[in-house]
């Protein structure tokens, strides 16, 4: 049995449900939480996340290993597990289970980014060999132009060793479009839009793989997704 498996009460209520650390400890200490049909009184109580079958609120939880955030990041905080200066990604969801951003977004890039404790689907997504689709909002300096997007339809030289794969850029109005590119080089957004002489004012990131940024999350704010919602 591994040591990850004997874990604190409220440790195990916060990850498994949309409770917060303190909130756990409140609904604990207000017998909303039973562990093997006992009531439970202390947060601090240790269980076993394999055999252990724990209730809240009535309804038997079941305990899953991995666990997996949608974050609409906010510009000013960095894409990291921690930092010495700027706030990270990872300070703005439970601190109960240790997550990571999969992938990366500037310092002040907005928008969708998965935060997870699963190493394998971290890897498996940002491995070269797979192109996720991820979808870009952007405000530029300059207007979008039809050479442009017909340039990004297929693919040219803005600096890596190989052109940019075929990307879709779609104008929203003279200088804002949306861009779906397949493939996650660094500063490649900002990169593509400099190659034709644009600054990009304003990037917000709106989808990644199967996911959506919809209006439900405000910026700075997480939900609880499942890994079968991401792709
Ligand atoms: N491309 C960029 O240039 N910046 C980002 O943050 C993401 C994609």
């Amino acid at each position: 049995m591994s040591s990850k498996t004997i874990i604190r009460l409220d440790k195990y209520l916060s990850s498994q449900t949309k409770l917060s650390r303190s909130d756990a400890v409140k609904a604990i200490y207000h017998h909303k939480v039973t562990v093997n049909g006992k009531m439970a009184s202390d947060p601090a109580m240790k269980v076993n996340t394999e055999t252990d079958v724990i209730t809240f609120n009535g309804e038997e939880l079941s305990y899953e290993e991995f666990i997996y955030y949608l974050l609409n990041k906010p510009a000013g905080v960095v894409s990291a597990t921690e930092d010495k200066e700027y706030k990270t990604v990872c300070d703005l969801v439970p601190k109960d289970i240790p997550v990571f951003p999969i992938g990366r977004l500037d310092i002040d890039t907005e928008g969708l980014i998965v935060l997870t404790n699963d190493g394998k689907l971290s890897h498996d997504l940002t491995s070269p060999k797979k192109h996720v689709d991820k979808k870009y909002y952007a405000k530029l300096d300059k207007d979008v132009t039809d050479e442009m997007i017909k340039a990004f339809a297929e693919g040219f030289d803005y600096g890596e060793d190989k052109p940019s794969l075929p990307a879709l850029l779609e104008r929203k109005c003279e200088n804002e479009a949306y861009v779906t590119i397949h493939e996650g080089k660094f500063h490649q957004v900002k990169r593509m839009f400099k190659t034709f002489d644009r600054e990009v004012l304003y990037l917000q990131r709106v989808s990644f793989g199967k996911l959506i940024l919809d209006g439900s999350i405000a910026t700075g704010e997480y939900k609880k997704i499942k890994k079968e919602d991401i792709i």
